[in-house]
């Protein structure tokens, strides 16, 4: 492998664990002002020392990250559509050029396999493995869903193996039952979204089983930032994929986190 692709994926995937822990706030690019990242900047920079990665669109990065603190930046640069149109209607927003000004260590975009603009979803991802790919830049190939598609092995399978064959260094998908499956069938490593806030317990047993069956990390988004701890839950995540831990003494943490916050608090009022 190219040495600057090798180096950039190994500031995502760290080397002493072979895992990732990426944290997802791109959601606005299709959602507007989602709860809990109304504010982006005082919701993102609490969780920069705990992120292995962060994922956002330019206009995110350059307004509410300092570069001095930022972590690899996965750079979102699909879009075009909102949560009100066709979603898989997307197209490359973001240059090349923009990407290699912002330092990124990967690009990323949305594929939306059986969606209304499927074709042209694959061409976005084909084109960022074309581009950034020689510039020594990592692509991670989303596997989007759409309300009419059942997150199941066989579909997530077929999408996840589409995103690999056309180039993609790194895949996200949904955790879902006979999950070995799609790893079994894609070359290259996958990490897995959050999906909808889920209790913490649930998002941390989410998190577990993606690790136990295959995965080397998570993406993360709602899941953390929408918690009421969210410092709280992205350490408690950074416990199961880096340090083996079980569901139970990562909840802990959170629970941990979470209660020495809120005693901070009440003795400052
Ligand atoms: C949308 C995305 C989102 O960034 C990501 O999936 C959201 O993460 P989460 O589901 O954990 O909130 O890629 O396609």
């Amino acid at each position: 492998m190219d040495w600057g692709l090798a180096n950039r994926l190994s500031r995502i995937i760290r080397p002493e664990t072979g895992r990732t822990v990426m944290l997802a706030v791109d959601h606005g690019y299709f959602l507007g002002p989602t709860s809990g990242l109304e504010n982006a900047r005082k919701t993102i920079t609490p969780l920069l020392p705990y992120a292995d990665s962060l994922m956002l669109t330019r206009g995110l990065l350059r307004t509410s990250v300092d570069p001095q603190k930022a972590p690899p930046i996965v750079l979102r640069v699909s879009g075009g559509s909102s949560i009100l149109k066709e979603l898989s209607n997307e197209d490359v927003t973001t240059s090349i050029e923009e990407a290699v000004r912002l330092n990124v260590a990967a690009v990323t975009c949305s594929i939306f396999v059986g969606g209304e603009y499927e074709k042209q979803s694959l061409m976005n991802l084909s084109r960022l493995v074309n581009e950034a790919t020689p510039r020594g830049i990592a692509v991670l190939g989303v596997t989007a869903v759409g309300k009419e598609m059942v997150r199941d092995a066989r579909y997530l399978s077929l999408a996840c193996r589409i995103a690999a064959e056309l180039g993609a260094h790194v895949v996200k998908t949904y955790f879902c039952p006979d999950f070995e499956k799609v790893i079994e069938s894609c070359p290259v490593p996958i990490v897995t979204a959050g999906g909808k806030k889920l209790p913490e317990k649930e998002a941390l047993e989410l998190a577990h089983n993606s690790i136990q069956h295959g995965a080397i990390g998570v993406d993360m988004g709602r899941n953390i930032f929408q918690s009421d701890s969210p410092v709280g839950m992205i350490r408690a995540v950074r416990a199961i994929v880096h340090e083996k831990s079980t569901v139970d003494k990562a909840y802990d943490l959170y629970q941990s986190v979470l209660h020495t916050t809120a005693n901070a608090r009440r003795n400052v009022l």
